[in-house]
């Protein structure tokens, strides 16, 4: 493969996407931060500098490739405390990783607290040149064709804590238009006569989104980074923050429409909130006759809002290609994990316990001989997991504040039970790394992946404020086998220079 190297300069900024200025942290001084691409088989090698200095958000910061499986490079994940310590002003980390056999859309953003509702976040696409599903669209351009979708507030996300707040705007691809007010949006612009795949990503802290284009189905071809087999006629996508969808558009009579994401907020799951926060972007085809305008439907007024016919629903969706054997049982293989919100701590529960940072990330505690769930810090929020087994995970129940995207690092895992629907599927279930659970009383959720992957991996709520809230367990996969197969690694210092000495490694 070849080498795709990038430098991210994290730096304060102010910015005013929604006409209101605020400042904020950003990857290069643009929000969403700059496109990172590659080709399949590639080497990524990103070195992040950081620049902070603004002491009313987060000054250290780490980065994340939200979808990218890491394997041997356990160390570049990002989550920190988990795979490195922070990284502090004026310092630099190189993060160095392939990603073979991965190709799709994913994303980067900061994995440092609640730093990425302030502006952390950014596109990362893996371009296959054998696409499976090429014969279906002409142009996958990445000026064209990458929709991102973020909830925008007016401060500081940790002051928004614990929430729920609800944004003041839904940003596509960084232009919003608050509370019916004029100001710019994203226009994308296409060829009526080639067929466009969209790459759309929820690079959402909180709300999910109700995603549409109004007078266009889609023909979904890809989610969380992972083919499926083409969906067809769909309406209305339900993304939750940090999912991705691939779509195909059929281009329908040449006019103006709007492009929608309807953020849906606590308190208020069955209703999008229309009014206020409603995303907005237009979808212009070229070479018409007379001059492009608005379109002429008012976004605000329900009656003229398109009701959704065939909106996406998960167990629909299927893998593309081989699915492996998913009914292979053991005994360590099945967790359960009981979300819960502790409404007197005001955080919430995996199992009885909030997740809290431990002072030494914990690959380096397992670098330094910890294997044991026992040992491994913090206590009873990490599980391990034997290597080279089908693990279940089911995740069952309502959830306070719910429904919660639930996200694994280090793998993609088949959706063997998707949120609302009572039916398994284990022949051939949707491939992801990001799915909604807890929404309602008897919902149950399952999971399952393949243990081919050592290293501590998180497993969290990407509802970034209730990660921050204790939202989170480790999988420590396969402990004592990290040493060899994460390697070559950096050095303690590398990962840790926060530290003087390192507690008791040599
Ligand atoms: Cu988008 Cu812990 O990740």
């Amino acid at each position: 493969g070849g080498l795709s190297s990038t430098t991210l300069n994290i730096v304060n900024k102010a910015i005013s996407p929604d006409g209101f200025s605020r400042d904020s942290v950003l990857a290069n001084g643009t929000h969403p931060g700059p496109l990172i691409s590659g080709l399949k088989g590639d080497t990524f090698q990103i070195n992040v500098n950081n620049q902070l200095h603004d002491n009313s958000m987060n000054t250290s910061t780490t980065v994340h490739w939200h979808g990218i499986d890491q394997h041997h490079t356990n160390w570049a994940d990002g989550p920190a405390f988990v795979t490195q310590c922070p990284i502090i002003p004026d310092n630099t980390f190189l993060y160095n990783f392939t990603a073979p056999g991965q190709a799709g859309t994913f994303w980067y953003h900061s994995h440092e607290s609640v730093q990425y509702c302030d502006g952390l976040r950014g596109p990362l696409v893996i371009y296959d040149p054998d696409d499976p599903h090429k014969d279906l669209y002409d142009v996958d351009d990445a000026d064209t064709t990458i929709i991102s979708l973020s909830d925008w507030y007016h401060s500081p996300a940790h002051e928004l804590l614990p929430g729920p707040i609800p944004p003041n705007t839904t940003l596509i691809n960084s232009l919003g238009r608050p509370d019916g007010s004029n100001l710019s949006i994203t226009v994308i612009e296409v060829d009526p006569t080639k067929r466009y795949r969209f790459r759309l990503i929820s690079m959402s802290c909180h709300p999910y989104f109700d995603f549409s284009i109004d007078g266009h189905n889609m023909t979904i071809i890809e989610a969380d980074g992972s083919s499926t087999d083409p969906l067809s006629d769909i309406d209305q996508i339900r993304i939750y923050p940090a999912q991705r969808y691939s779509f195909v558009v059929r281009i329908s009579t040449p006019g103006d429409y709007w492009i929608r994401a309807a953020p849906l907020q606590l308190g208020n799951t069955s209703n999008p909130d229309t009014t206020t926060s409603l995303g907005l972007a237009i979808l212009r085809y070229t070479n018409q006759t007379g001059s492009a305008q608005v379109p002429s439907v008012d976004p605000y007024d329900s009656s003229q809002t398109p009701i959704p016919v065939n909106p996406l629903l998960e167990q629909n969706l299927h893998a593309y290609g081989d699915v492996p054997d998913l009914d292979e049982e053991c005994d360590d293989c099945k967790l359960i994990l009981d979300f819960a919100f502790n409404f007197t701590a005001v955080d919430f529960t995996v199992n009885g316990t909030s997740y809290v940072n431990p002072t030494v990330p914990v690959l380096l505690q397992i670098l330094n001989g910890s294997y044991t769930a026992q040992e491994l810090l913090p206590h009873h929020s990490v599980y391990t997991l034997p290597r080279n087994q089908t693990i279940e995970i089911s995740m069952p129940g309502l959830v306070t504040g719910g429904p919660h995207p639930i996200h694994l690092h280090g793998h993609s895992f088949y959706v063997i039970q998707s949120m609302g629907s009572d039916t398994t599927n284990t022949v051939n279930p949707v491939l992801r790394d990001t799915v909604a659970v807890g929404g309602a009383t008897g919902d149950n959720v399952v999971i399952r992946f393949r243990t081919d992957n050592p290293g501590p991996w998180i497993m969290h709520c990407h509802i970034d404020f209730h990660l921050a809230l204790g939202f989170a367990i480790v999988l420590a996969e396969a402990p004592e086998d990290v040493a060899e197969y994460v390697a070559p690694i950096p050095t303690w210092d590398e990962l840790c220079p926060i530290w003087d000495k390192a507690p008791s490694h040599n």
